[in-house]
Parts: C-alpha cells; sequence; structure tokens
C-alpha cells in the first residue's frame, strides 16, 4: 500500500511568490506511483504554473475532472491525449441564478471525447488499488447542499449532483481530495468511507464550498473536531470568513499556486 501523497498546487485563487493564481483548481496529485491532474483550472495557467515549477506533465497516468464548472475545467482546451474520467453530469449546460451567466465546461463531450478516451462513472470508479474516483456523493447531512445558487437551462435549481472527489487509502487513513465541494465536506468523507470501508480520516484537501461563517461552516468544523484528520487544508472557493474559523479551529494555513506538499 502507497504511504504518501504529493500534491502540486498548479492553480489556486492565491498566488505564490513566482506562480500566478486564477479564480480555480488544479492539483497534480501523485500517489502510490500514480499521477493524476485533478482538474485544470479556468485558463492555461496550471500549464504555465507547472512550468515555473518545474512540474512534468508528460505522462501523466489519468485526468479526473472534479465536476462540470468552468473554473475547474476550462483547461481541458489546452491539454489532449490520454484518459479523462469524470461524472456523466459534467456536461449539462447551468448557470449562476443571479445573473444567468453561463458557468458550465466551454468544451462539449463530443468534442472531449474526441480528445481524450473520456470515461464517465456516476459510481466510484477503482483507479489504483489505493486510489477512487469517487463517483456521485449522496447528500445525505440536514447542513450541506440544501441551498444553491446555480440553476439549470429551464430554471431549475442545480445542485451540481456531478460533483465528486479522490479518495486516496494510506495506512495513516483516508487522504481526501475535493474540488469545489459543492456536495458538502462531511457528505464527502461519510461516501469516502461508505466506499473503502475506511473510517479513519488522515486528511482533507481543496475546495471546501464554505461560503460564510454559518451554520454549515459550524457544523464541518465540529464533525472534523471529532474526525480529527491530521491534514485539513480549505483552498479555492473557501471564503475568507470560514478559512478564518479554520484557521483558528485547525490551524489550518492558506495553499497558493507553486506550493508542492507532502501529506
Ligand atoms: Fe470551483
Amino acid at each position: 500500500m502507497t504511504t504518501s501523497v504529493k500534491v502540486s498546487v498548479l492553480t489556486e485563487n492565491n498566488a505564490g511568490e513566482l506562480t500566478a493564481a486564477e479564480h480555480g483548481l488544479s492539483y497534480l496529485i501523485e500517489s502510490d506511483g500514480t499521477r493524476i491532474l485533478f482538474d485544470t483550472g479556468q485558463s492555461d495557467l496550471f500549464l504555465k504554473n507547472a512550468a515555473i515549477m518545474g512540474v512534468n506533465l508528460e505522462g501523466i497516468d489519468m485526468i479526473v475532472l472534479s465536476h462540470g464548472h468552468y473554473d475547474h475545467g476550462n483547461g481541458l482546451e489546452y491539454l489532449s491525449g490520454g484518459t479523462l474520467l469524470c461524472h456523466p453530469g459534467c456536461f449539462i449546460r447551468r448557470y449562476r441564478g443571479s445573473d444567468h451567466s453561463y458557468i458550465g465546461l466551454k468544451i462539449s463531450r463530443e468534442e472531449l471525447a474526441g480528445k481524450f478516451n473520456l470515461i464517465t462513472s456516476r459510481v466510484p470508479y477503482i483507479i489504483t488499488e489505493s486510489i477512487v474516483f469517487a463517483g456521485e456523493i449522496p447528500r445525505i447531512t440536514p447542513f450541506e447542499s440544501q441551498i444553491t445558487s446555480f440553476v439549470l437551462e429551464d430554471g431549475t435549481p442545480d445542485f451540481v449532483s456531478d460533483d465528486s472527489a479522490l479518495i486516496i487509502t494510506l495506512p495513516q487513513g483516508l487522504f481526501i481530495i475535493t474540488g469545489c465541494g459543492h456536495a458538502g465536506v462531511v457528505n464527502t468523507i461519510e461516501h469516502a468511507m461508505s466506499v473503502t470501508g475506511v473510517e479513519r480520516i488522515y486528511g482533507i484537501m481543496g475546495g471546501f464550498h464554505l461560503k460564510e461563517d454559518h451554520r454549515q461552516t459550524d457544523e464541518t468544523i465540529k464533525y472534523l473536531k471529532n474526525a480529527k484528520p491530521v491534514h485539513i487544508r480549505p483552498s479555492h472557493c473557501t471564503s475568507g470568513a470560514a478559512l478564518a474559523r479554520f484557521r483558528t479551529a485547525f490551524d489550518a494555513r492558506p495553499i497558493k499556486t507553486g506550493d508542492i506538499l507532502s501529506f
């Protein structure tokens, strides 16, 4: 079994000393001898930052798209070849409820299937013995995924059912990587435990989609205090107010582009 995870932060909302930022997320995740590009941000910034960081994206084993939002998948325009894995719901047309601006993927399913070996999975998909794509995450807690600011083409609410995560099983417990956390961090952890049968949480990292200091933030912190992961690294779409709470509760340091983190 693999014993560690290395995450190179290619795109993130906070800039590093040498690397720029954008609203988006892209991590290169290395574990178990496998290299996975998890999301691509909204532009070619992930490629520019990878070059600055000396991170070689040649020969990656797979691209995983966490969900079908522009800030996670529009960078796919700048890649081709290899395997792309995601939930089949990533390709729908979707909008902000406030101004009806488009926030889905710029690239169609057909275009992506032409560029990549496209694999879609609504159920958990085993990538290696220790790495699983979570598939669709059941929404079970009463405090997550209760409201949404997004709508579908017909105006009905979009709860981003395609939102998924990567689950890595280490001897220390599960290391879970979220894209935007639309499903909710606690729902994601509960799903990861049920998929793997492992109940110990070693780490959680990625977008937590906590927009303010409110009940969901309170409940998530309470849950994590109980679950006691060693590593808690909220990033990307976690608001300043929520990040401040995590900093107080767990001394969770901010993530920046250019970071190469080992867990
Ligand atoms: Fe996002």
